[in-house]
């Protein structure tokens, strides 16, 4: 009898320890910068991402200039998007760039052969884009054509966008109104090689890699560009083994992963209507970041132990079935409180893993996929994911501060999760921003967070929640959720205690 109580007793006393959510955070010895283009976008030629959500013509009755949306340009750079890849995913693969130059009557249409097989008539093309990207403020990535390209396309299109000498593309390039160069530093060496971008085996894109990067010349010689190999989808830790193995590291300067939030790629479910199995299940899928990340970064790490290649996260986010009416091919998508937590854990793994991960690219911007931003003609609302991508942008640029997290369990049926997730860091202006996920859509998480060492006075926040994981923003209603002070922290000595209301975002301010 003795022997149970006191099993009993030793069992409520583990219990009672571990019910209490416990975060470190310490000051950096290492000095490892969040590197700002971790927070960057992906627009593809892809449904009504370019065509409607971003450009819409000069001859548009919606407000714009040279064709694109003053609306979208306006919201997109409240969010300090520090980089934006084009044309594609997939359809990179397919696109001709010199059929998006010159007087627009004249150019050539393309049939999207990915997506939804529409003709688009090239009317927004290199300089459409690349404008954009200075309207922005932000830097262009862009994807090229392996897969049914050529070396001479693409080093001719490198000539054409940075070459300030005298040269064929550069005179071509003047012809068409831009004296000078856009200096774009980042390119992508094709998009899914494995997959829609030629099927290839790892071994084989390696040596297509090594011969397109040869002839991909920075042109200025001002400085290396930033070529990215086409990279793993998920698991795929052969196709990382191989890249870093074959490619001499010289010619590389990042190795994408492609990763989405889906748990059955044959019924990925609805984007609004989904229970908590489902919702259980997208967390499960965007937690794995962490591991993925872990294990491709151990492969990195064996061939290049100094971290000079980075991992470049191109594409991530929720993937659900296309809202009901839609074309299926156009991957238009609702945005609730679960893409707000899928956003939220996801941007901790990557601040967390930020001496690996030097740049992302959320899948995608306007209206695709776990877009920011959705139009309906002349109408936009910014989705729950905007408003979290907004909340971290504190994050971009700034030091890392190291976490140590002990964490409750969200549990369903049989199976759980950690119910949070943490990072934390130090801003130019001596800042410290701290941002905690509560993924748990039923329990409230008590947080003690020990900020020894840091020499802290005062806190604010702002919270991103909602009463229901299926909430969203809609056209007649756009403001039902978005950012609110948060009221729940409170700072005594070198202890902050937090209450994070269930399935909610925070991102606290101390000084
Ligand atoms: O983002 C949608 C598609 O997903 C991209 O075109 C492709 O790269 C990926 O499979």
């Amino acid at each position: 009898m003795k022997k149970i109580v006191t099993t009993l007793a030793l069992a409520l006393a583990s219990s009672l320890t571990f019910a209490q959510n416990q975060l470190t955070i310490s000051n950096s010895s290492e000095n490892v910068t969040i590197n700002k283009h971790i927070y960057g976008h992906f627009a593809e030629h892809l449904g009504r991402c370019i065509y409607g959500g971003i450009y819409v013509g000069e001859d548009a009755k919606i407000p714009n200039q040279k064709g694109v949306r003053n609306d979208v340009v306006e919201a997109l750079k409240k969010l300090k998007i520090p980089n934006l890849r084009w044309p594609g995913g997939c359809f990179a693969d397919t696109y001709h760039w010199k059929d998006g130059i010159g007087p627009k009557a004249k150019r050539p249409s393309i049939v999207n052969t990915w997506w939804g097989g529409v003709t688009e008539d090239n009317s927004f093309g290199t300089h459409d884009f690349l404008d954009l990207c200075e309207r922005l403020g932000t830097e262009p990535y862009l994807a090229g054509n392996v897969g049914s390209g050529t070396v001479q396309e693409l080093t001719d299109w490198v000539q054409y966008v940075n070459f300030d000498g005298k040269s064929p593309m550069s005179s071509l390039r003047k012809e068409n109104g831009r004296e000078k160069s856009w200096n774009v530093k980042f390119w992508g060496v094709g998009n899914e090689a494995w997959g829609c971008g030629g099927n290839m085996k790892a071994e084989y894109y390696a040596n297509e890699y090594r011969k397109y990067a040869t002839f991909m010349s920075d042109w200025n010689n001002t400085g290396k560009l930033f070529r990215i190999a086409s990279g793993a989808n998920s698991a795929d830790y052969h196709w990382t083994e191989v890249l870093m193995r074959d490619i001499p590291h010289e010619m590389l300067s990042g190795v994408a992963l492609h990763h989405y939030s889906v748990t059955n790629w044959q019924h990925k479910g609805p984007s609004t209507e989904f229970d908590e199995k489902q919702y259980f299940g997208t967390m499960k899928q965007a937690l794995f970041m962490e591991e993925l990340v872990q294990k491709h970064s151990a492969i990195m790490d064996k061939y290049d132990p100094k971290k000079k290649v980075a991992l470049v996260v191109d594409e991530w986010g929720g993937w659900y079935e296309v809202e009901p009416g839609t074309n299926p091919g156009f991957l238009y998508q609702q945005n609730t409180i679960r893409d707000a937590m899928i956003a939220g854990v996801t941007l901790n793994i990557f601040n967390n893993h930020a001496d690996r991960i030097r740049m992302a690219n959320l899948a995608q911007v306007v209206n695709v996929l776990q877009s920011v931003i959705l139009t309906k003609d002349e109408k936009m609302l910014l989705t729950p994911t905007y408003h979290v991508m907004e909340m971290y942008n504190v994050h971009q640029d700034a030091t890392l501060l190291p976490v140590e997290l002990k964490s409750n369990d969200y549990s369903f049926e049989a199976d759980k999760l950690k119910a949070v997730s943490a990072s934390a860091s130090k801003d130019k202006n001596g800042l410290t921003h701290v941002s905690l996920v509560n993924i748990d859509p039923k329990k409230a998480q008590d947080i003690t967070i020990d900020l020894r060492g840091l020499n802290l006075k005062t806190v604010t926040g702002r919270v991103l929640t909602s009463a229901k994981l299926q909430d969203y923003n809609t056209f007649e209603n756009p403001t039902k959720i978005q950012p609110a002070d948060f009221k729940g922290a409170s700072l005594s000595g070198a202890q902050l205690k937090v209450k994070l209301p269930p399935a909610s975002v925070v991102v606290l301010e101390l000084k």
